[in-house]
């Protein structure tokens, strides 16, 4: 099937999803939205139609004429924060083990930036990511050593698993089968998650540019396991030169292609956003055609100019945009239908 004829397909599905009531959120993307730019205004875009809290409160930073690094750090704490997000902090869903382990980073309009990963016992992994990048001399720190370093600067010890996601966890015991195309289902409109990590980037007044993105993770993965959401170049890349793009969905097949990073560089070879995370995704496909219709992944993206787009391998991936005239959840593009 052609892209068109794909795209068509899910305008039609779409519109009757939004005719049975389950999902009155998101607009079907109409492509690269560079008749949305507000010229010298800032910008934030994140994934998901939690984005659109969270970017009310990255705008809450860049109105007042904040850095963008400060307002996707405000941003992506109120996912964070939120108990019923099972897929972003507190109550985020546990490893196999059953314990809740965070990966986040940042980066702002200078190459620095900072990362955790399988960080414990913290809410706002996003703000140790924070304090790695301005405190330290290193990019990451992972497991004990970076909850060690959280605790040692005040970060609050707290127990992240919830009542519901213990219990969830409790029932994937009985069969353990850890099955992440699953993740597709779950990410469709309707669907019983609709939704993963949180990946967040954002231009300011003065034109600079920053991103985070923070996570629990693939839901009952090893204990250990890293996704693609606290590697720089991967989960998220920001080059102020260019633009900052940022992901969401299966991890590994992410940090294969090196994603965020591939989808700025290709927007430096002159792609619109949409254009660069839709090779990015047709990266993954050509690696393994296979597996890339099994799994879900996203990608998100604003250039220089303040354009934006996003495109992901299957339906359902939204994400949310709020500038000086829009303040929506849209959905992206997609590549595959149900797989096919
Ligand atoms: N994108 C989130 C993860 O794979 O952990």
């Amino acid at each position: 099937m052609s892209d068109r004829r794909r795209f068509v397909k899910f305008s039609l599905l779409s519109g009757a999803a939004v005719l049975a009531g389950k999902n009155l959120f998101a607009k079907t993307d109409k492509g690269d939205r560079k008749y949305d730019v507000v010229k010298d205004q800032p910008i934030v875009i994140s994934t998901w139609d939690f984005g659109k809290v969270a970017n009310a409160a990255a705008w809450t930073v860049l109105k007042k004429g904040g850095r963008a690094v400060d307002a996707v750090e405000e941003g992506v704490k109120v996912p964070e924060a939120d108990p019923k997000n099972q897929s972003v902090g507190l109550g985020g869903r546990p490893d196999r083990d059953g314990r809740v382990t965070l990966d986040a980073c940042i980066m702002d309009e200078n190459y620095k930036c900072g990362s955790v990963a399988a960080l414990e016992h913290v809410v706002h992994a996003i703000s140790v990511a924070r304090l790695v990048m301005e405190k330290t001399p290193h990019v990451m720190l992972v497991g004990d050593g970076a909850t060690q370093f959280a605790l040692e600067n005040g970060f609050k010890k707290e127990n992240l698993l919830t009542p519901k996601s213990e219990e969830e966890w409790k029932e994937w015991l009985k069969t353990s089968k850890y099955e992440p195309k699953k993740n597709i289902e779950n990410m469709m409109p309707g669907g019983k998650d609709n939704h993963d990590t949180i990946g967040m980037v954002a231009m300011d007044k003065n034109g600079n540019m920053g991103g985070a993105c923070t996570t629990s993770g693939m839901a009952y993965k090893m204990h250990g396991r890293v996704g693609d959401s606290p590697i720089i170049g991967a989960g998220l890349y920001v080059d102020n030169e260019i633009g900052a793009a940022t992901s969401t969905g299966v991890g590994e097949e992410v940090i294969r292609i090196v994603g965020s990073h591939l989808v700025v560089e290709l927007m430096r070879q002159g792609l619109e956003p949409e254009d660069a995370c839709k090779r990015a995704v047709e990266r993954i496909i050509a690696r393994n055609p296979e597996k890339a219709k099994e799994v879900q992944v996203g990608f998100l993206a604003l250039n220089k100019n303040g354009a934006y787009g996003a495109y992901a391998l299957q339906k359902g991936f939204s994400y949310a945009v709020k500038n000086g005239n829009v303040e929506d959840v849209f959905f992206a593009k997609y590549f595959y239908d149900d797989g096919k």
